[in-house]
């Protein structure tokens, strides 16, 4: 599917993104293994979570999606029959795109009294595992992968030891399948991090019950705990709402306000990058529900200065950071980055991705090994761009139309159901 954005004066109204992905992946493993039912309000409509849920009931987690009436939330409730609950899957379990669901998922299956079979779509049969299938063989676990560590990957549980692990690359997935192993282990296992990353499965872990110590860069999680099942709710997604805070802060006439969006500090640094660069961006309404940080944003149009990011924003904008780059053809000064050589192995090659389009759409891009340079004060023109079957290059080159000149396509637009089903008609209905 090829979509079409054209360019506009600004973005306003109020605005309400879906719920986040990161933290209904967590919400929906973690309520699998609790102790009976929970229920989880505002569950993401991505398809990743998707691909989360059906991996559950194929291990036997009795699933059940509604709508709640009045409010129109989507409500997932989850039979949970605590940690040795699940059972032999009849056939393969199927991540689709989601990486979350392959590697955070695999902590569980790790320690089952059974064999699985993971599988993905082509992008993430190209995604790199050997980062998961590291700590989980240490642990105890068997597990095969295809060449060079990628999906599919076999996964023979086994009785698990505790282990003190410290993470060669700064990600939340692999921290959080360690730590997810860590439940079903003997003693305690300690995660130790290069730098911060999202911490929502310390957040849930701590919520549900689970005896958590966090020490500086170091976590640790104490085993063979029980999980209590509860009602959650799950803040909207401040990935999703990044595209929104990027078109408002370039058009010119922008007033627009995000409601109930996940402010978690590990999520939320690029407010951080942004704010002193000239973004007029305001927090209000701030909340904590489950542990997690939630609030509004009001945002409004402004001219932004732009710079180099610091390599230690990099992993708590990780996510962003295309959008950030596209942004940065708006900067006077332009925008740089380096340290963000993850980029490179995410759905697509962020980093080229993102040089490509914007060379398509007459930008000066500098690409490095890991990171970009993009001139600043830069005129975009419409031209066709590819989403790489990527929903954040989808968004991101969705918001670069809005500000470019002419007609911008966008080929293989329906990969923004990824992360964010209904994301171009939301965009257009703020847009004027
Ligand atoms: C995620 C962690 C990050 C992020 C991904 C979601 C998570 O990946 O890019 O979109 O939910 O933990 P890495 O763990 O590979 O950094």
């Amino acid at each position: 599917m090829i979509e079409q954005v054209r360019c506009a004066r600004g973005l306003t109204g109020t605005v309400r993104i879906p719920g986040d992905k990161s933290i209904s992946h967590r919400y929906a493993m973690l309520s699998a293994i609790a102790e009976g039912a929970s229920e989880i309000r505002f569950f993401s409509p991505a398809a990743d979570c998707a691909s989360t849920l059906g991996c559950l009931e194929l291990l036997g987690v009795p699933v059940e999606r509604a709508v709640d009436s009045q409010t129109q939330d989507s409500i997932v409730r989850i039979q949970g029959s605590g940690r040795a609950g699940l059972k032999p899957p009849a056939g393969d379990l199927d991540a689709a795109n989601s990486g979350s669901t392959m590697r955070m998922l695999s902590g569980i299956l790790a320690a089952q009294p059974f064999r699985s079979r993971f599988v993905g779509d082509a992008s993430l049969s190209r995604r790199p595992m050997q980062r998961i299938i590291d700590p989980l063989s240490r642990m105890g676990a068997r597990i095969r992968s295809a060449e060079g560590g990628r999906p599919p990957l076999e996964i023979e549980g086994a009785p698990l030891n505790s282990i003190h692990y410290e993470l060669p690359i700064a990600s939340a997935q692999v921290k959080s399948a360690v730590l997810l192993a860590g439940l079903y282990a003997d003693g305690v296992t300690e995660v130790v991090e290069p730098a911060p990353t999202r911490d929502h499965t310390e957040i849930a872990l701590e919520h549900l019950g689970v005896d958590v110590e966090r020490r500086g860069r170091t976590i640790s999680v104490r085993g063979r705990a029980l999980l209590r099942a509860a009602k959650l709710y799950v803040p909207g997604d401040f990935s999703s709402a990044a595209f929104f805070i990027a078109a408002a802060l370039a058009l010119p006439e922008s007033n627009l306000v995000i409601q109930n969006v996940g402010l978690n500090p590990t999520r939320a640094a690029l407010l951080d990058v942004l704010v002193p660069m000239g973004a007029q961006i305001k927090v209000l309404n701030l909340d904590v529900v489950n542990g997690e940080l939630i609030g509004d944003l009001h945002v409004e149009s402004s001219a932004l200065e732009g710079g180099e990011v610091a390599p230690e924003f990099v992993p708590g904008l990780i996510d962003e950071l295309p959008m950030l780059a596209v942004l940065g053809t708006r900067m006077s000064a332009g925008l740089s980055f380096r340290g963000a050589a993850e980029l490179r192995v995410k759905e697509s090659d962020r980093l080229r991705a993102v040089a490509d389009n914007l060379r398509r759409m007459g930008a000066e891009v500098e690409e490095y090994p890991d990171g970009l340079r993009v001139s600043g004060g830069q005129k975009l023109h419409g031209a066709e761009v590819e989403s790489y079957g990527d929903h954040r290059i989808a968004m991101a080159f969705a918001v670069a139309g809005l500000f470019a000149e002419g007609v911008t396509s966008i080929k293989d637009a329906e990969a923004v159901a990824v992360s964010f089903p209904g994301f171009f008609e939301l965009l257009a209905s703020h847009a004027g």
